[in-house]
């Protein structure tokens, strides 16, 4: 089988490295990959969000099956380009893809499917928002309608607080993600992310996992992309699991199938547990990153038969095959992340980490250059482990870090505090 890997990050390296431990894997292409990923399989410049040259481009190099990382081309509808020209492809339609791009649709399809989430407003002028705002309680969650790279979500602990956030969004700070505005309840709790596979009738879970998404140790500082994660997420009971799924992502896919846009790819859940009750935060219409990163080390080569049952719509039957394990994932990203942060430092020490089943160091934003791999974006390795216990695996990670040297680069230094 010939695949095609869409993006650069450390959730396409994951993806990679799972799909060249199948022995179905003949040739690996990713678009555009990084350093890492160019150790392992072929890498090719492309512009992964224009459907037409992705199609072309897959047809050229005899292309089986294309799996879409990141949900900027989700939204831009590559998945309906390909699956048009007769490609098995793994992501969803632009149509389902909304899940993600469009908070006030999540909201109705939860409404349409009796899925418990945060009770919220859905406004497209400021004034209606803070009519509506001083009808509710603080904290207040304020969220651009659209993809904002994760930054459009703003918890307001006072009205004023509220008030800029909603101008900043109808004053374009977030561009057109802005332009309609979700206020929300504040939901108490603690969070966990939920993935599912789904092939537009069969729903399949293939694991748990937590980030930590602020800077500093402690959970403090401002929002980033994820500086760590583990898996399983040991808040994620079975008994809460079947109830996010039975009253929430079940519900969902129903109410998307329903509507002529049923939804295949992987579907990620955030949510929100308190007292042993699940409600939705939000959804990803793709892996988390790095939560993909621990679920692949999970997985292992049985990662692409799920991938590729799921493109194809052979999921009844399919089955995961899970030992008694757990992953964790650490970030090192170059100081001043999230802010702004400097690109171009050599990276050494790469070079005879141990890489097996139990530890991979994979690549986020790194390049090549002049034959050394430098730091090339705000987050760039990914310590990734796995062990017998999250201890185990926690160690294992922070062991690999321990060899790098690079000193533009941090970690926090306490990923899964939470569980251990
Ligand atoms: P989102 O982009 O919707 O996932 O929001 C980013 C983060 O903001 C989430 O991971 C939560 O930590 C937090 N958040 C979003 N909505 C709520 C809510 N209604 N109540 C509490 N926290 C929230
Ligand atoms: N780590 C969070 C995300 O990928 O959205």
């Amino acid at each position: 089988m010939n695949i095609l890997i869409l993006g650069s990050g450390g959730r396409e390296h994951s993806l990679a490295w799972a799909a060249m431990q199948n022995p179905k894997c003949d040739k690996l292409i990713v678009a555009p990959g990084n350093a890492g990923i160019a150790l392992i399989a072929e890498c090719a410049r492309l512009d992964i969000e224009d459907g037409g040259a992705v199609a072309e481009f897959a047809g050229e190099n005899n292309i089986d099956l294309v799996i879409i990382g990141p949900e900027a081309p989700l939204a831009a509808g590559v998945a309906d380009r390909l699956r048009e020209a007769g490609f098995a492809v793994f992501g969803p339609s632009a149509a389902a893809a909304r899940l993600e791009a469009s908070k006030s649709f999540t909201k109705e399809i939860c409404d349409a499917a009796g899925a418990p989430t945060a009770a919220y407003g859905h406004f497209s002028t400021a004034e209606d928002a803070k009519d509506y705002l001083r009808t509710q309680s603080l904290p207040i969650v304020v969220k651009a309608d659209g993809l904002a790279a994760g930054k459009g979500v703003i918890i307001a602990e006072t009205l004023a607080e509220a008030d800029a956030a909603i101008d900043d969004m109808f004053g374009g700070a977030f561009g057109g993600a802005g332009a309609e505005v979700v206020i929300e309840e504040f939901m108490q709790g603690e969070e966990a992310s939920f993935f599912v596979l789904c092939d537009g009738t069969t729903v399949l879970p293939i694991g748990t996992a937590q980030d930590h998404k602020r800077v500093g140790a402690g959970d403090t500082g401002p929002n980033t992309g994820g500086m760590g994660a583990y898996s399983p997420a040991p808040v994620l009971t079975d008994a809460i699991a079947e109830k996010a799924l039975n009253e929430i992502i079940r519900p969902t896919m129903d109410e998307m199938t329903r509507r002529g846009t049923p939804y295949q790819g992987v579907l990620y859940a955030g949510l929100m547990i308190e007292n042993g009750a699940p409600r939705l935060v939000e959804y990803n219409v793709r892996f988390g990153d790095p939560e993909c990163q621990v679920l692949m080390l999970r997985l292992g080569a049985q990662a692409l038969d799920l991938i590729h049952a799921c493109a194809d719509g052979r999921l009844n039957g399919a089955q995961v095959n899970w030992a008694d394990d757990h992953a964790m994932t650490v970030v090192m990203a170059a100081k001043g992340y999230p802010g702004g942060y400097h690109k171009g430092d050599a990276i050494h020490g790469l070079n005879g980490l141990p890489n097996d089943s139990f530890s991979v160091m994979f690549h986020a934003g790194t390049a090549s250059k002049n034959g050394k791999v430098v730091a090339n974006g705000g987050r760039v390795l990914n310590a990734t482990a796995r062990g017998a216990t999250l201890q185990e695996a926690r160690d294992r990670a922070y062991g690999l870090l321990d060899q790098i040297d690079w000193p533009g680069g941090f970690c926090r230094p306490d990923i899964g505090w939470r569980a251990l």
